[in-house]
């Protein structure tokens, strides 16, 4: 059975976000603390992941269920080795309506030079850059491994001369840490073809010790740019995407905010999530997920698989972040929600 489906809040079956490694070469206090990920922490045995063949055969199933878009993380896509290889496999793939697929991955830029143009070459249409602040030693404190600015500067550059454009930067605002960074970033990227994002700190995963009190609330965010650098609203790109956006009033370009905390976006929410070792996650706060590798490993048809896709789709309510906010106090927060470097973000 192939066809398009719809989930029980009605939400189609849009995007899918292949995580191609738990692994990270950054330690962002957000997202992998070094308390937690540290020499112990127990990543996944290689045999545990899926194989690019693995993972080209589901997406050609995910495909088949309306599937649009595909975006590769992680963890930090590009340490995967040979991941211009998947990108290729994947760049062949053709949607049901017969528009090209929409690829693309996230990174955090610290092989993007290197990488860039291969990417390019193997089908990758574009890249979303990781990037928590403009002054090296604020950047630092956020990645926890001491990597520059200036090369995260250099991948962007790199990628954009390459045609992997154009380009979003994301910065996740954890106040007290790096929201004095709000202007500082929004005017390097004014005028320059770079879309920046700012992300509210979502309380994703067990490990990053979430506080609502260091979440600034997006409405802050463009209140702030607007003093200094006028801003005005401008619609969506497409039913279900993550930021809103605003452009700057004498055409220096626009920014988008990514609300998850002060304004869920739950409703419109088309995104699939499938784990390093072949879990499918309907939510990214999700505290389990559907092991589809092992439909894979023990013969299952396509049909199978599809019969299985199909079904997990339309039994999804999943809308935790609009749960959360009618729980502010941080009530009932939901226990074991899985890593968003395991996930992929
Ligand atoms: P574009 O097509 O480039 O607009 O991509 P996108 O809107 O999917 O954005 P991207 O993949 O760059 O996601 C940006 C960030 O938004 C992620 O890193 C997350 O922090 C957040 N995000 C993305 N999807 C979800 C989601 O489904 N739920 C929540 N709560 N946050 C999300
Ligand atoms: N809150 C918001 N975004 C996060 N990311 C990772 N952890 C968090 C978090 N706690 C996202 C960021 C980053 C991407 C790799 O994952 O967008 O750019
Ligand atoms: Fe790595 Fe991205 Fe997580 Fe930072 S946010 S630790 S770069 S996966
Ligand atoms: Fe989608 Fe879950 Fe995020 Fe809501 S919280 S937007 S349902 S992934």
């Amino acid at each position: 059975p192939t066809g398009l489906l719809s989930d029980q809040l009605a939400r189609p079956l849009h995007d899918l976000r292949i995580s191609v490694t738990d692994r990270c070469n950054f330690r962002c206090v957000y997202c992998m603390p070094k308390a937690v990920f540290d020499n112990d922490y127990q990543y996944l045995p290689h045999t545990s992941l899926l194989s690019f063949e693995e993972i080209t055969r589901l997406a050609r199933n995910f495909i088949a269920h309306g599937v649009e878009k595909i975006r590769l993380t992680g963890g930090e896509p590009l340490l995967r080795k040979n991941i211009e290889k998947l990108v290729g496999m994947l760049a062949e793939l053709k949607t049901v309506s017969g528009k090209p697929l929409d690829l693309t991955l996230t990174t955090n830029a610290s092989l993007l030079a290197r990488k860039a143009q291969s990417l390019k070459d193997a089908g990758l249409q574009r890249v979303t850059v990781s990037l928590d602040a403009i002054d090296n030693t604020i950047f630092q404190r956020m990645n926890d491994v001491d990597f520059a600015v200036e090369d995260v500067l250099n991948g962007i550059a790199v990628a954009n001369q390459v045609g992997l454009g154009p380009i979003k930067i994301n910065m996740v605002v954890k106040g007290g840490m790096n929201d004095q960074q709000i202007l500082p970033m929004a005017r390097h990227f004014k005028g320059t073809p770079y879309i920046l994002r700012f992300i509210e700190y979502m309380d994703v995963g067990a490990s990053n010790g979430w506080k609502m009190d260091e979440v600034v609330p997006s409405a802050e965010v463009v209140r702030r740019i607007h003093q200094e650098m006028p801003l005005e609203a401008i619609g969506a790109n497409y039913t279900g995407e993550t930021a809103a956006r605003w452009r700057y009033v004498d055409g220096g370009g626009e920014i988008g905010v990514i609300s998850s905390v002060t304004q869920a976006f739950c409703s419109d929410c088309s995104r699939a999530r499938l784990s390093t070792e072949g879990k499918l996650y309907t939510c990214l706060f999700a505290s389990s997920g559907h092991d589809l590798r092992a439909l894979l490993r023990e013969g299952r048809s396509d049909q199978e698989i599809s019969t299985v896709l199909a079904h997990l789709w339309r039994a999804r309510g999943d809308r935790y972040s609009e749960l959360r906010t009618s729980n502010t106090d941080g009530l009932q927060r939901r226990a074991n929600k899985v890593e968003m470097s395991y996930i992929g973000g």
